[in-house]
């Protein structure tokens, strides 16, 4: 696909999916900048991507904060070039019943999943739109489509995350810039190891529920967010797909009636 030599931006990159994101759109030629809180993670994924051959960039700097998340765009404008597309792959999670949840738990995975986007697409945008042109995919969660306990203010935060992509994209659909969002079901990395171990979990059963028979992995989510970056998918947007292997369609039938 079409995307070699043009600017990306990946936050929550240090690792898990981002880290795949990042390093499939370096394969493909882009120059990716790679975000993360963990100023190490993002300086060991900058590294580990930039060679042989790739263009790449940790930068560290926490998605919340207005001001790191210009400092992030200037940097990578300065150094990389003009950025054409933002993935705000960023999350947390908190885990408690809805009556015991801490209200900074509440906060904090909506500053992170729900406030990073909006200020890193602002930031994005508002360079974009003299150029006419870029992308925004964001990542948000089969939990914000689909009921899951214990964690509400990630649920209520990602389901956030997906109707302010569908009104993104209607307002900057004018400029020639598309906003998608992309819902992972379950995919083994560090996130999902400490939900399934805090719920006392075992991977298998978490797979018995998903019709393909098995997680996602990183790549899965990948190969998405190089279609919507790419030429090809200029005109979809406003799009919100699951890439679950069936997972948010198969309810199951012991609901209590
Ligand atoms: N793993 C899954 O099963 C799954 C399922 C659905 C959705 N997701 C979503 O996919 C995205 C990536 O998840 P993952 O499983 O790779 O998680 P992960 O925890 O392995 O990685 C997330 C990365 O985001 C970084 N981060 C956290 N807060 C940040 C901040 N304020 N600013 C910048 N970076 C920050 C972390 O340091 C970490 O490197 C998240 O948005 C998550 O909610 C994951």
């Amino acid at each position: 696909m079409s995307l070699a030599g043009k600017v990306a931006l990946v936050t929550g990159a240090g690792r898990g999916i981002g880290l795949e994101i990042g390093r499939l759109l370096a394969a493909g030629g882009m120059a990716v900048g790679l975000n993360d809180v963990d100023g190490d993670a993002a300086a060991r994924a900058g590294a580990e991507l930039s060679s042989p051959g790739g263009q790449c960039l940790g930068l560290p700097g926490d998605v919340t904060s207005r001001a790191q998340v210009d400092a992030m765009f200037d940097r990578l404008e300065t150094e990389l070039g003009p950025v054409w597309l933002l993935v705000n792959n960023a999350g947390v999670y908190h885990s408690a019943p809805a009556w015991e949840l801490s209200e900074e738990a509440w906060d904090r995975d909506f500053a992170v999943d729900a406030k990073g986007a909006f200020l890193c697409s602002q930031a994005a945008i508002r360079r974009m739109i003299p150029r006419r042109g870029g992308r925004i995919v964001n990542v948000a969660s089969i939990a914000g489509l689909i009921v899951r306990t214990r964690q509400i203010s990630y649920c209520a935060a990602k389901a956030a995350v997906i109707h302010f992509s569908r009104c993104l994209a209607v307002e900057v659909a004018p400029h020639g810039i598309t906003v998608n969002c992309l819902c992972p079901g379950m995919t083994r990395t560090e996130m999902l190891m400490r939900s399934a171990a805090e719920r006392g979990m075992k991977l298998e059963d978490y797979e018995a529920a998903i019709p393909a028979g098995h997680m996602a992995r990183p790549e899965d989510h990948a190969r998405l967010v190089a279609y919507l970056a790419s030429e090809e998918a200029a005109h979809v947007t406003g799009q919100v797909i699951s890439v679950d292997g069936g997972q948010s369609l198969n309810l199951p039938l012991t609901l209590k009636s």
